[in-house]
């Protein structure tokens, strides 16, 4: 077995019997068909992915795959990118060129590929907000398919490419930009941070300035302390529910989404004194709760342990049910 831990960015052992670098589409259409019926894994940047089972009897996709094809009319700039880059490397690129719009999802971890699967957002912006459509591999029909934004079914950390992991495969993403500047600093504290910094809230190049400072300040890099980013989603739920706990923890934060209402979860972890909390190798980070890390030891049982901890003390104070944010692959619970 290939020896694929430094894979994922959560460190946990993970084995796989192969391993298949996927290059460009072509490649990706002459390759797929033979692997109809082999368990297939696909990873790219590896830091949205729980490993709990170490062996992996099947393939570990690796969609290498470059593109990076602009098209301008007028003010509007579409590009579509290859699964294969970095997220943040192409946001800076995207900026330096004059291509506004991603600014505020600087320093994500990840590639492009795993953006639209899991509508990757931060400060106020998703990925939904500047995605046009992606181009994918669909094991199903065994061909290259073209999927419109409106088709997706987007939602908070949520697509139809979460739903069926093992149907598609993306290929290329194409973003929706502009040449002309429109910066959201209206989110939490992107303002003081420009504030702080002395930076400009209508340059973009400084909104994702700020962006990245407020991350680096709380935020552990996954590249220094293993983790995989925020590891519970932040519980959606009827107003009425969140007016109630409100009027038990004023100072609980919440955010109106649609018709309901969304509460932080981090603040309901840190409220319960678990900032820092410790099991084996995992903690709850401590600059931010809803991040879990790994000292390097940890196990898939430390963290089933300190996972079920969190989630049952929530429960008991709160009545809230957490949902796991990051893709598993093998039993959390
Ligand atoms: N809070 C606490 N204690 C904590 C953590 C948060 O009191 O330990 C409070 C904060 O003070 C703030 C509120 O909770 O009032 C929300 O915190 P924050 O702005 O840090 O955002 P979040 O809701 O915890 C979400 C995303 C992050 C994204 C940030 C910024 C999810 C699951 N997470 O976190 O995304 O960076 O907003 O937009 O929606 C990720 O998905 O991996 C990720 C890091």
């Amino acid at each position: 077995m290939f020896n694929l831990t430094g894979l994922t960015t959560l460190k946990l052992p993970f084995y796989a019997s192969s391993i298949l670098k996927l290059s460009s589409i072509e490649n990706v259409c002459v390759s797929m068909p033979d692997l109809a019926s082999t368990p297939r894994l696909i990873v790219g940047g590896g830091s949205n992915l729980v490993v709990l089972e170490p062996e992996f009897d099947g393939v570990v996709l690796r969609p290498e795959i470059q593109c990076f094809k602009p098209v301008q009319t007028g003010d509007d700039v579409y590009l579509e990118v290859g699964a294969g880059h970095s997220w943040h490397h192409t946001v800076m690129q995207t900026l330096n060129e004059g291509w506004f719009g991603l600014e505020n999802l600087a320093l994500i971890p990840g590639w492009m590929g795993a953006a639209p699967v899991q509508n990757i957002g931060a400060y106020g912006v998703e990925l939904k907000d500047h995605c046009l459509r992606v181009k994918l591999y669909d094991f199903e029909e065994q061909a290259v398919i073209e999927l419109a934004a409106s088709e997706l079914a987007f939602g908070y950390r949520h697509s139809i490419l979460k739903e069926s992991p093992d149907r598609f495969l993306v290929l290329t993403v194409t973003l929706k930009l502009s040449t002309r500047p429109q910066p959201r600093v209206e989110y939490g504290a992107i303002i003081e941070e420009l504030e702080r910094q002395g930076l400009n809230p209508s340059s973009p190049l400084d909104v994702a300035k700020a962006v990245m400072s407020i991350r680096q300040a709380k935020l552990p890099d996954p590249d220094e302390t293993p983790n995989v980013g925020s590891f519970f989603k932040n519980p959606v739920v009827r107003t009425a529910v969140a007016d109630r706990l409100k009027a038990q923890f004023p100072e609980m934060p919440t955010y109106p989404d649609g018709e309901q209402t969304k509460i932080a979860a981090g603040w309901l972890i840190d409220h319960l004194g678990l900032k820092g909390h410790q099991i084996g190798g995992f903690s709850v980070h401590k600059r931010q709760a809803l991040v879990l890390t790994n000292d390097g030891s940890g196990t898939a049982d430390d963290l089933r342990a300190l996972v079920a901890l969190i989630r049952s003390s929530v429960k008991a104070t709160f009545g809230l049910s957490l949902a796991v944010e990051p893709t598993e692959v093998g039993q959390l619970t």
